[in-house]
């Protein structure tokens, strides 16, 4: 009997090879990392007659799709699968076991486990408690090589542990340097993909820049500094050669442009409430701005919940942008909250402010934020400010990557504004400038 397997791309080839104790194969997307880990646990049961296998990730969806349904169908002469057991048994004894788990609260009927190697595929989306409870399953008194392989993108709650280990080689004294083994995956190594798919690197292509940069060219370094470096404010000779930036001199808002107020109530820091006027194209303008406290926001004066909405019922009966106006407000959902007493929404509507609640979503809210902050193929961003919005143009280019969740923001930031404009930017949703970014997001 024949079993054909296709032949593997130079990256794969060393990833197949390797005999590292902990083996990482990561960088950009679509590189061949799961048709490796597939093809390297075949190989393996073939070698070691009796060996245990386990393969993870965090649902079976996934597991199914990438792994059970194609080996399935590659061993379909030499293999058993058993669905009740989520395993695969070849007739030399070895086995296959697919595991889920979902989140940290899963881990305990890993309790107990042993397997010989583990393949733990797209693990950024694992916590470091993950991997050292899972790791911790890779034992046992028998001959058969003991072995972590991993693949990973950058980007995910285990972001910082993987690329510690395996891409700044960073190691406690618990840790020996020579059990790792790192493999940088590249998308243009997969010639089978950018045959069947051509399409494909135009999608990472048309990635905002930062995941772009991670996921096509496999960085990791990306999720560090600036967080909205697409921010773009301008300077004198953007305004002499008339290109375009987010910052913008005032202009008379025409009456019928659609008005958007969004709003994030700051407990014990400053509030935001930013008005937007949306055209006739769908592009937005931060035309107004009241923000934090009275006078200088680091003083931390705080007005009182109906001292604020009394302010913004104010502005919007008298200011011409907005008086008579229809105004869809959106909100911080925590000021839905009673526990701490009256909900601030009471004193809202109390003083006729009305708000809808915001879509809290935070990773797909800044995908939003920088869709619009995207330029066109004419050079035209989806949202501009008006200079006058000072508030807004001082915090944005401060906030900072968050060191924990990666690709979110550092949350001890002045980050009321970036908060407003996400449910802003989520209640008035717009797709990708290029289509093609679409079936990503
Ligand atoms: N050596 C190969 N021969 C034939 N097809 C391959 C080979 N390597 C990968 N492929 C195919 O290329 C496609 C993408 O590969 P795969 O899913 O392994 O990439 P990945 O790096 O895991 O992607 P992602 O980052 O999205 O998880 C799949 O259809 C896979 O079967
Ligand atoms: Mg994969």
């Amino acid at each position: 009997m024949k079993l054909i397997i296709d032949k593997p791309a130079e990256r794969q080839e060393l990833f197949l090879a390797d005999r590292h104790k902990y083996i990482a194969f990561g960088g950009a997307r679509g590189g061949g990392k799961s048709w490796a880990v597939r093809v390297k646990a075949l190989l393996m049961c073939l070698r070691y007659p009796g060996i245990k296998i386990m393969i993870v990730r965090k649902t079976y969806n996934e597991l199914e799709s990438n792994h059970i349904k194609p080996l399935r169908e590659m061993t379909e002469h030499i293999a058993k699968y058993t669905e009740t057991k989520k395993q695969l048994t070849f007739c030399n004894g070895s086995q296959i076991s697919f595991r889920a788990c979902k989140n940290d609260s899963e881990l305990d009927k890993f309790q107990g486990t042993e397997f010989d190697v583990l393949f733990l595929d797209e693990a950024t989306q694992f916590s470091e408690e993950t991997w050292n409870r899972l790791r911790a399953c890779v034992r046992g008194v028998n001959n058969f090589p003991k072995r972590v392989y991993i693949t990973c993108n950058p980007g995910g709650i285990g972001h910082m542990w993987v690329k510690r280990l395996f891409v700044d080689r960073v190691y406690s004294s618990m840790e020996d340097p020579n059990d790792y083994s790192f493999i940088k995956s590249r998308v243009f190594d997969n010639k089978a993909l950018l045959a069947a798919d051509p399409e494909y690197v135009k999608q990472l292509e048309a990635l905002p820049p930062k995941l772009k940069k991670a996921w096509l060219d496999g960085d990791w370094d990306i999720f560090e500094g600036q967080f909205f470096d697409d921010f773009v404010i301008g300077d004198e000779r953007a305004q002499r050669e008339r290109r375009w930036t987010h910052v913008i001199d005032p202009f008379e808002v025409p009456r019928d442009y659609v008005i958007y107020r969004s709003f994030d109530f700051g407990y014990s820091k400053p509030f935001d409430c930013s008005w937007w006027a949306v055209d006739y194209d769908g592009r937005a303008y931060l035309i107004l701005q009241l923000y934090g406290c009275t006078g200088n926001p680091n003083e931390g004066v705080k007005w009182s919940p109906d001292r604020i909405f009394e302010e913004i019922h104010n502005i919007e009966t008298s200011h011409k942008w907005l008086k008579n106006k229809r105004i869809i407000g959106v909100a911080d959902p925590s000021i839905w909250d009673a526990s701490r007493g009256e909900a601030i929404i009471d004193s809202a509507d109390r003083n006729f402010v009305h708000f809808d609640r915001g879509d809290n979503s935070r990773i797909a809210g800044w995908m939003q934020c920088h869709r619009r902050l995207a330029f066109d193929s004419e050079g035209r961003p989806g949202v501009q400010f008006f200079n006058t919005c000072r508030h807004a143009i001082r915090t944005l280019p401060l906030l900072q990557f968050s060191s924990v969740r990666v690709e979110d923001l550092d949350t001890t930031g002045e980050d009321h504004f970036a908060d407003s404009f996400r449910y802003f930017c989520m209640a008035k949703p717009i797709r990708a400038i290029r289509r093609e970014e679409n079936e990503l997001f």
